[in-house]
């Protein structure tokens, strides 16, 4: 009998997360490195994933039709197929069928935008996956490039578990691509987004095969890991320089209707002394001063029509 392939679960009760998207892209590099043979399974009502794969014309990953009730049975039919590894895709939601499905899971991957809704819908999915101790993965989907919101929710979603560290950005490629059945590798290899998708799927598969591995010896002839700093840089933020990645969107805390206070706000800082008998301070206020933007590059927080950096009122 074949190993018992190894089971992953896109889960979010927000629609529009992008576990369709990401599912499908893990699916598709994961033949590409070798991780295959993999089967998908829709148990979306919605089935977007059964329209992408249709609309496909490559055969690989396969598409299981299976129903809800029969998962236990057919991930073991799968298994002796000789299928490695099973993507499952699951409807916006968190229910009793969804619950079903993670007892299933190896892993379960939750896809989240950096926005506030997405956020503060995250907690039932986490309680679902939490209460059946399975091991949790968040995947920060759609960011802006160098935008501030996106590190913010990272440290925000660390509170409840592991975050990938490669983030996938918001790009047209990755809409365009699930229309006609394709990859964003598959439409262009050179891409940066192509380049995520690959990036991601590296730390998944890491991940799993971590899982696999019964004995720590197996670990020992795996290639290392690619470097801790490959895996935080994405292809849109390497290269940059600090004061760049500084130049951003405005703060989640800013941002309409969100409070960190549910996550625990930080208090305001405190106002500056006053200069008294009783301090050290002599009354200059040595505050690093906005210096502009570096030599040569406009000023983009004041032109008014860029999409990025802070908003003067005055
Ligand atoms: N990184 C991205 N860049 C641009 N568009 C994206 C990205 N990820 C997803 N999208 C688009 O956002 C929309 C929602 O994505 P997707 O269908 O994968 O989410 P979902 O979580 O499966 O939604 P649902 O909850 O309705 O099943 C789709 O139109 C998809 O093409
Ligand atoms: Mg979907």
């Amino acid at each position: 009998m074949a190993g018992k392939a190894q089971v992953v679960v896109f889960a979010s009760q927000k629609g529009g997360s992008g576990k369709t998207t990401v599912s499908a892209h893990m699916a598709v590099q994961a033949e590409l490195s070798g991780a295959g043979p993999v089967a998908l399974i829709d148990t979306d009502p919605q089935g977007s994933m059964a329209k992408w794969w249709n609309a496909r014309a490559s055969a690989a990953p396969a598409f299981a039709r299976i129903s809800v009730p029969d998962l236990g049975r057919d991930i073991e039919l799968l298994s002796d197929a000789g299928y490695r590894l099973i993507i499952i895709d699951t409807p916006p939601a968190v229910t009793s069928t969804i619950a079903e499905v993670i007892t299933h899971a190896d892993l379960v991957v939750l896809p989240t935008r950096p926005s506030p809704h997405d956020l503060r819908a995250v907690g039932p999915t986490v309680d679902i996956v939490q209460m059946q101790d399975k091991p949790l993965v968040f995947v920060i989907n759609s960011a802006t490039a160098r935008a501030r919101i996106t590190g913010e929710t990272a440290v925000a979603l660390s509170q409840h578990g592991t975050v990938a560290p490669v983030t996938l950005h918001h790009r047209v490629d990755f809409a365009a691509s699930m229309i006609d059945g394709r990859t964003v590798g598959e439409v262009s290899d050179t891409s940066r987004s192509a380049a995520e998708v690959a990036n991601l799927w590296a730390y998944l598969e890491d991940r799993l095969m971590r899982m696999r591995a019964s004995d720590p010896r197996d670990l020992i002839d795996r290639p290392p890991r690619s470097t801790f700093e490959a895996d935080i840089l994405s292809p849109a933020t390497a290269g940059m320089s600090s004061q760049e990645l500084d130049e951003d969107e405005d703060a989640l805390e800013n941002q309409p209707g969100y409070a960190l206070a549910g996550m625990g706000a930080p208090p305001p800082p405190p106002p500056a002394p006053e200069p008294s008998a009783n301090s050290n301070w002599d009354g200059i206020d040595r505050r690093k001063a906005d210096t502009g933007p570096p030599p040569g590059k406009p000023d983009r927080r004041r032109l008014g029509h860029q999409p990025f950096g802070r908003r003067f009122t005055a």
